[in-house]
């Protein structure tokens, strides 16, 4: 069994990361609406992997005997004015699921569910790559800043990213 509190942060989460694929499936609107193939393809699959990152939290409130219970998802913003404003955007939007990971860590320590800790050391590691591979993107899009044809060959190189399905 798992606590009330513990159960409501989970449903939390839940959300969280329905909201986090809504926001890069629309980040991959914008990129589609903008002919940048291979960014609305990263975008996508990254939309895949939130929506995995879902179900892990999903699975685990069921098979904790909690209730899963949705939210409504927030309405995510329809246009950026640059691929590098986007990513930007994407990167902040890691940190603040790190930062809420880290507030579940701190919970389930709290309430010594050894089990839940050992659950989301998954989501620990997992939020370093994301922090890791949206900041790589950051970098790239400010070397180089208005050049089209260096921005074309990093959209032929995200044109290549394709969904893995996480480990259970
Ligand atoms: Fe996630
Ligand atoms: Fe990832």
């Amino acid at each position: 069994m798992i606590s009330e509190k513990m159960v409501k942060a989970l449903n939390d989460q839940i959300n969280a990361e329905l909201y986090s694929a809504y926001l890069y499936l629309a980040m991959s609107a914008d990129f589609k609406s903008k002919n940048l193939e291979g960014f609305a393809n990263w975008m996508r699959v990254q939309t895949k992997e939130e929506m995995a990152h879902a179900m892990k939290f999903f699975d685990f409130i069921v098979e904790r005997l909690g209730k899963v219970e949705l939210e409504a998802i927030k309405k995510p913003q329809a246009g950026w004015p640059s691929p590098l404003a986007m990513f930007e955007a994407a990167y902040k939007h890691e940190q603040f699921i790190t930062d809420k990971i880290n507030k579940l860590v701190e919970l389930a320590q709290s309430e010594k569910d050894h089990a839940m800790e050992s659950f989301l050391k998954w989501f620990v590691d997992e939020q370093v790559e994301e922090e890791a591979s949206a900041d790589k993107i950051v970098q790239q899009l400010k070397l180089v800043k208005d050049s089209a044809g260096s921005l074309l060959m990093i959209d032929h190189q995200l044109a290549k990213r394709e969904f893995n399905s996480p480990a259970k």
